[in-house]
């Protein structure tokens, strides 16, 4: 079995990152038969640069066949300028849209060695592992009416839309019902069904569904700003969150937070499965291009490079490979080994490259 992985490195840190993400796919390759090859395009501001667009026809295409796409990052003030249709993010919402990955899942995941780098006192994340289940494809991202019109008289009307049918709905409760049965079974669905229609209709499906379907999973509904507050206040209180893709967008930021660094954040953004294996997937890390640390080798690639242990669990079916990567990124950080962003006082600040190094070297250690 070979796989497609196409890289798609982006702007500021992300082909920094992605660099130490390839490294790794090698290492793959070379010690335990991985066979995956690897491909490159642009993507967000660099392809805009080159083709006025922010994904070309030629790397959506071969988005579309790889098994697999890591993508890095997007943006930057550089194209604060350029026209809104063509703007860096617009690729990555293409790719969301095109590929139908419809299901965002945003894992925050305290990691023991990392309990002191989080703003939050240590009682309160110690041991935290919540994901988010985030709606990608829907809502007020992709909406219609939306724009902005000239009302006359220097008056104008910004317009965005937010929709769900039934069918998103259900089709993402589903995908957050199912991993919260195989982690510790409990569901929090969360929208403002005080406020919008939409809502509304969220919370109605997803109860129904849990009622037909999946009545053994704990179920909760939780408004959309008391989650905000709760994921705070105590967030061990939640397991899975699933929610729509704006508050998913805003809620996942503030779970990133809790653990104390964005750059340890990975994501999987899946499509259809059959037979368990995800034929469409996007993985990226959380955190954005970071423009203002961009080239000076500072930058975290954890998160690129845990998103590619996503990729090996939900793209390629290969737990014990994405365990392995895990286990050794773990045993980095246990060694007290650090990016400037997660340092402490007596840990030791090492670059991008070094970081790479040193997750190669604990992965050669463990097999
Ligand atoms: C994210 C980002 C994107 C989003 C941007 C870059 C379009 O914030 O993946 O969370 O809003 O979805
Ligand atoms: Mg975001």
């Amino acid at each position: 079995m070979s796989y497609k992985i196409l890289i798609l490195p982006g702007d500021g840190i992300g082909p920094e990152v992605m660099k130490e993400v390839d490294r790794v796919i090698n290492w793959f390759n070379k010690e335990v038969n991985l066979s995956a090859e690897i491909e490159y395009e642009n993507v967000g501001g660099i392809s805009y640069d080159l083709n006025k667009t922010a994904i070309s026809e030629e790397a959506m295409s071969l988005a579309k066949e790889s098994d697999a796409v890591l993508f890095g990052a997007v943006g930057g003030p550089k194209w604060d300028n350029v026209e809104y249709e063509n703007r860096p993010e617009a690729g990555l919402l293409r790719l969301r849209k095109d590929l139908d990955l419809f299901a965002n899942l945003r894992p925050a995941l305290c990691f023991p060695a990392l309990v002191d780098a989080s703003a939050l006192k240590k009682e309160i994340i110690e041991g935290l592992d919540i994901i988010i289940v985030r709606e990608l494809t829907g809502g007020i991202y992709f909406g219609e009416p939306r724009g902005i019109e000239d009302l006359g008289s220097g008056n104008r009307r910004g317009i965005n839309t937010q929709v769900y049918e039934s069918w998103e709905i259900q089709r993402i409760a589903e995908v957050a019902f199912e991993l919260a049965r195989k982690r510790n079974n409990k569901v929090t669905s969360s929208e403002k069904r005080n406020v919008m229609e939409s809502g509304l209709l969220w919370n109605e499906e997803v109860t129904k569904l849990h009622n037909e379907k999946y009545s053994d999973v704990e179920l909760e509904h939780m408004l959309a700003d008391n989650c905000g507050m709760q994921l705070v206040r105590w967030p061990k209180q939640f397991d899975v969150i699933v929610t729509d893709n704006l508050f998913g967008d805003m809620l996942s930021d503030v779970a990133a937070m809790l653990t104390g660094s964005l750059g340890m954040l990975p994501s999987a953004s899946l499509g259809k499965a059959s037979n368990g294996i995800f034929t469409n997937a996007l993985y990226e890390p959380v955190h954005g291009s970071a423009p203002d640390i961009e080239g000076q080798g500072i930058a975290n690639p954890l998160a690129s490079i845990l998103s590619f242990a996503m990729a090996l669990r939900y793209s390629f079916s290969r737990i014990d490979d994405a365990n392995l990567l895990e286990k050794a990124i773990s045993n980095v950080l246990e060694a007290g080994l650090r990016t400037k962003d997660i340092s402490t006082n007596d840990s030791k600040v090492i670059s991008t490259s070094e970081m790479g190094d040193a997750v190669i070297s604990k992965l050669s250690e463990l097999i």
